[in-house]
């Protein structure tokens, strides 16, 4: 059964907008299970991915593209979430991997999946890595810096081969300084021009990436024409033409939103609760699509260049929303300034909560009325170890199981062992589960150390 609660519409999101329900317990379901009973068997705090919606994300961000008689290729960002059975079913829908470090290109790699399927990028490339990267002849490595520029000519030398590369740039939107070439002073101009003399370098590519939650989508429009224009100065004056044109990730999703600086400090300070974003306020993805297709067709069309391949880098829109953190409220305390409730998850394995918006609800009790404000604080012993300074809940008691919203991005990539073991990933779909990472144990926290206990 799937029953509506009327809420604090500003102060709280409802689980229909990740197509959650809640059944006559009053329980909230994920993939056909009821979240109290995943709790049960896996004990908390356990990570939950709905293996349908991770499905109909990436085809509905595939349709939105190639609706529009472009062609386009997929590259889920490794570093967005990197568990390997999640990777491996992203791959057998058919995504590449954009890889960001020597460790991730190792497991893109291993997953078995082509080269030809494997974008390198990142600031700081090591020589290992680029060896790999060149040894293994994968699709595109995107040059961050001159110093890459001059490793990778002495390693093709080397390795007596040719090399795919394409150029991140900086256009004036978007993030910039240690990222690429700025295309405003020069640089990205100099970069094609000492490319273009080296034999074995195959200059394929232009990439940017401009971000992270990106709410609409005018801040592509304006990168794409920067890049239509300087795709026009490239042809004009170096014969150089660009096969693909890779934009990166970005794309912000309705139920996240970065906080402001003011909200942020009103709410640590004065304890003022954060307003959840409106799901109306920010582009879905079809219009992103809409957007980026008609912007890269004007900007070709205006510079009579031809349409490149446009390659996407997700990484939140792929997989935010698949995935819930689920935490035990394990005591209660009320002081001077209100309630407080601990939970088993904080700062080690929920670090994004600190610098944007995620619902939270009470997976045993979703048919309760929201009533009282709660502060949400983590384990780990530390006053910065806070998930919400006040946020509206049913009244909570210990034992209760809380639902962290939209852990499928930056949740495991950011989560460290800060005095617990990091939790366990299970898989839910059609009512069945199973384990894509076990819970660490105590054993594995220590593995690499190299001690002798006297007490074993
Ligand atoms: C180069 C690059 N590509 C893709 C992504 C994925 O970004 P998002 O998760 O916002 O889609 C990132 C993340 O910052 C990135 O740095």
């Amino acid at each position: 059964m799937t029953r509506s609660i009327e809420r604090s519409s500003r102060l709280n999101l409802d689980y229909a907008l990740w197509g959650l329900q809640v059944n006559e317990r009053g329980h909230l379901v994920i993939g056909g299970c009821d979240c109290v009973e995943l709790a049960e068997e896996y004990g908390t705090p356990v990570h939950i991915v709905d293996s349908d919606l991770l499905q109909r994300n990436y085809h509905a961000f595939r349709e939105s593209f190639t609706s529009h008689d472009i062609q386009v290729e997929i590259y889920y960002s490794y570093k967005t979430n990197p568990i390997p059975g999640i990777l491996r079913i992203l791959h057998e829908y058919g995504a590449g991997a954009e890889v960001i470090s020597p460790y991730e290109l190792w497991l893109a790699l291993k997953s078995g999946i082509s080269p030809d399927l494997i974008i390198y990028n990142g600031p700081n490339k090591s020589e290992a890595g680029l060896h790999s990267a060149i040894e293994n002849r994968i699709k595109l490595i995107n040059i961050n810096s001159c110093h890459e520029i001059e490793m990778i000519t002495h390693l093709a030398e080397q390795l007596g081969t040719r090399v795919r590369v394409g150029v991140r740039l900086c256009t004036s939107v978007g993030w910039a300084e240690q990222f690429g070439f700025s295309i405003e002073t020069g640089a990205a101009f100099e970069a094609f021009d000492r490319l273009s003399s080296l034999k074995r370098i195959d200059i394929e590519g232009i990439h940017t990436h401009l971000g992270t939650n990106i709410r609409n989508a005018s801040s592509y429009e304006w990168a794409i024409n920067d890049i239509c224009q300087f795709m026009y100065t490239l042809k004009e004056k170096k014969g150089i033409g660009i096969k693909y044109l890779d934009l990166g990730g970005g794309f912000g999703v309705p139920t996240v939103r970065p906080f402001h600086k003011v909200e942020y400090n009103f709410h640590h300070i004065f304890d003022v609760p954060y307003i959840a974003p409106r799901s109306n306020n920010a582009s879905l993805i079809e219009t992103f699509a809409e957007k980026v297709v008609a912007a890269v067709q004007k900007g070709c069309e205006k510079y009579k260049l031809p349409v490149p391949i446009l390659l996407f880098e997700p990484g939140r829109a792929m997989t935010s929303n698949t995935q819930i953190l689920l935490a035990t409220v394990g005591d209660l305390k009320t002081h001077q300034r209100g309630k407080i409730a601990m939970i088993d998850a904080g700062m080690n394995i929920a670090l994004p909560t600190s610098w944007e918006y995620h619902e939270i609800f009470v997976a045993n009790k979703m048919a309760s009325a929201y009533q009282e404000f709660y502060s949400i604080v983590g384990p780990i012993c530390t006053p910065q170890d806070v998930v919400s300074k006040r946020k509206k809940l049913p009244e909570l008691e210990i034992g209760d199981l809380v639902s962290i919203m939209d852990a499928g991005a930056y949740f495991t990539s950011f989560s460290n062992d800060f005095s617990f073991p990091r939790p366990a990933v299970v898989m839910v779909s059609g009512g069945r589960h199973r384990v894509l990472r076990e819970r660490e144990r105590y054993d594995d926290m220590t593995q690499l150390d190299r001690v002798s206990w006297s007490g074993s």
